[in-house]
């Protein structure tokens, strides 16, 4: 396994390894790595021969009150969880390397991004599409991976990808979870233990509600019974509880025959959660 910092140093190991036609995978992260991002790993080995896994703390995807200095980074261990999975890149460039003096450009998508946690967090989702744009052209992947549990981040990627006419497949990974339910996240590590227990309230709600909307219970009705057992449970606010089109995220009241997502962000303690499910 490579670990690389320099783009000139990934250019000549990915043209190196890209022989014969063999295909790329890309797995974007922000290291940290739990079993979720693993479980990324495992699936773009199945889908390629080649295996580029880039961590980068993303100062641009970070509001100026959000969490940039302290968000944990912790490259040594990462690279021993990646090492057993046969990654054969680990790209790992400073700020500098991806963000030189004098950088002007932006990424902005529209649709997708609006409301949710875009509307919570103005600016964070151009940051996304910015560096995964920078990424894509970097690593010139045929494929990557993205964990379903961040869905809105997802349908960004996927609009983006679409619009610029971007060579590659995005593939949604279904969000692994605690045995009770919880959704892996490196937030969680904030929760304490009773919080801990108390947030599995999150996806149980989502869960009830998706069941019920599917079943023909008013959208409305189902809402608002789970927004008030994830408040009864202890969370101290909801940011949003809501059902969208799985492709646009535009909010629907009406279900049809457009496949659709219930998202949930929530907050307990100081930590927010966020998770979805299918409806
Ligand atoms: O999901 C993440 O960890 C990040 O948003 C991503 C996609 C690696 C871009 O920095």
């Amino acid at each position: 396994m490579q670990i690389i910092n320099q783009l000139a140093n990934l250019r000549t190991a990915i043209a190196a390894l890209r022989t014969n036609q063999r295909r790329v995978a890309l797995v974007p992260t922000m290291g940290a790595l739990h079993e979720g991002h693993l479980k990324l790993v495992r699936e773009a080995k199945a889908r390629a021969d080649v295996v580029v896994v880039s961590i980068f703390v993303n100062p641009t995807q970070f509001g100026p009150n959000e969490d940039l200095a302290a968000y944990p980074r912790t490259l040594e261990a990462d690279c021993e969880k990646l090492a057993p999975l046969d990654v054969d890149i680990v790209w790992s460039p400073s700020v500098g390397e991806m963000y030189p003096e004098g950088f002007a450009t932006k990424v902005h998508v529209e649709g997708p991004s609006a409301g949710f946690c875009g509307g919570a967090r103005p600016g964070h989702f151009d940051g996304v599409a910015l560096v995964v744009t920078k990424l894509f052209n970097q690593v010139g992947a045929d494929v990557a991976c993205f964990g379903e549990k961040d869905f809105q981040q997802l349908a960004v990627i996927r609009q983006f990808v679409r619009d610029l006419g971007i060579n590659i497949e995005i593939v949604g990974v279904p969000t692994m979870r605690d045995a009770d339910g919880l959704a892996l996240s490196s937030r969680n590590a904030y929760l304490s233990a009773e919080h801990r227990q108390a947030a599995v309230a999150l996806p149980n709600a989502l869960k009830a509600a998706a069941k019920a909307i599917s079943e023909g219970e008013d959208v409305a009705a189902a809402t608002t019974r789970a927004t008030d057992a994830i408040l009864a449970a202890g969370f101290s606010s909801i940011d949003y509880f809501a059902l969208a089109d799985a492709v646009t995220l535009a909010p629907v009241s009406e279900p049809g025959v457009r496949p659709l997502r219930l998202l949930a962000a929530a907050r307990i303690g100081k930590t927010r959660l966020i998770d979805n499910i299918a409806v």
